[in-house]
């Protein structure tokens, strides 16, 4: 038993999709959560930084004494996981294979679509994964970046957004993908319009509760589950614009939100 936090991050507010999905499936858990608003959007940065960016959080989230940590940012784990899980000695895990573990168990065509941003779907993380679980999988990517700054800003169901998400998901709709994998963790914030646009054919793989599922199985299999009667308490940091992401959250996760600190991210 351990009532240690399990440290999230995410290059910004994607990662809330996991900590609702985790906080719903185990409330005992306490989360200390980081999202780097200062430096968001990974999606379009090198390998290198991402590298280094995810190397750096895994270390306040250290100090923090995270458990576990949980790459809540399809970029970074495309990027960073492998870097991340030499370097440290603790269990770390990212979102992407829960994702395509999630994606081969509803497909019935074995056509799944990815979207996700320009670093992950050019990494072929998830087609990689996809094929070699199943070489008869045909995988359709499509990079979306647009979709990143329309869910930071909330554009939710904004005119603007639905026109962006036909012409972005044409070639997925074409496709005849009957499942889709969400791959970045802001676009669960965008399910209504992706699911309006790719229409009920399409099932949305949001690998935030899978994630959940995972990490649950992961804290058993270490035994580091925090006791049953633990209460669990959500501390979150942002490099940039705390009042911003506090009202999102609080929002989002439909809860009370104290405090949101802001850390200085060259002091870290
Ligand atoms: N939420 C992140 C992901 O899952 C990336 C968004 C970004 O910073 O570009 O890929």
């Amino acid at each position: 038993m351990n009532n240690n936090p399990i440290g999230i991050f995410d290059s910004g507010l994607g990662g809330l999709t996991v900590v609702k999905a985790i906080r719903r499936l185990m409330p005992n858990e306490s989360i200390t959560y980081f999202g780097d608003t200062a430096r968001v959007p990974y999606g379009n940065k090198s390998s290198e930084l991402i590298q280094s960016y995810s190397l750096q959080i895994a270390d306040f989230l250290i100090n923090y004494d995270s458990k576990i940590i949980i790459v809540a940012c399809n970029t970074a784990t495309a990027l960073a996981l492998k870097v991340l899980q030499d370097k440290l000695t603790m269990p770390v895990v990212g979102v992407v294979k829960p994702g395509v573990e999630a994606a081969l168990k509803i497909t019935k065509n074995n056509k799944i679509g990815v979207i996700g941003t320009l670093s992950t779907i050019g990494s072929d993380v998830y087609k990689n994964e996809l094929e070699l679980a199943n070489d008869a999988v045909k995988v359709t990517s499509r990079a979306c970046p647009l979709f990143v700054p329309l869910a930071e800003e909330g554009w939710i169901d904004n005119p603007a957004t639905k026109l962006i998400a036909e012409e972005y998901l044409k070639e997925l709709r074409q496709a005849n993908v009957d499942t889709l994998i969400l791959g970045c963790t802001h676009y669960p914030l965008l399910t209504d319009v992706i699911q309006a646009v790719m229409t009920d054919k399409t099932k949305l793989v949001d690998s935030a509760h899978a994630m959940a599922v995972n990490a649950s199985d992961l804290l058993v299999e270490h035994n580091l589950s925090a006791g049953r009667n633990n209460n669990g308490h959500l501390k979150l940091f942002v490099s940039d614009f705390p009042a911003r992401f506090e009202t999102v959250a609080k929002r989002f996760l439909g809860e009370e939100i104290a405090n949101v600190e802001k850390i200085q991210i060259d002091t870290i």
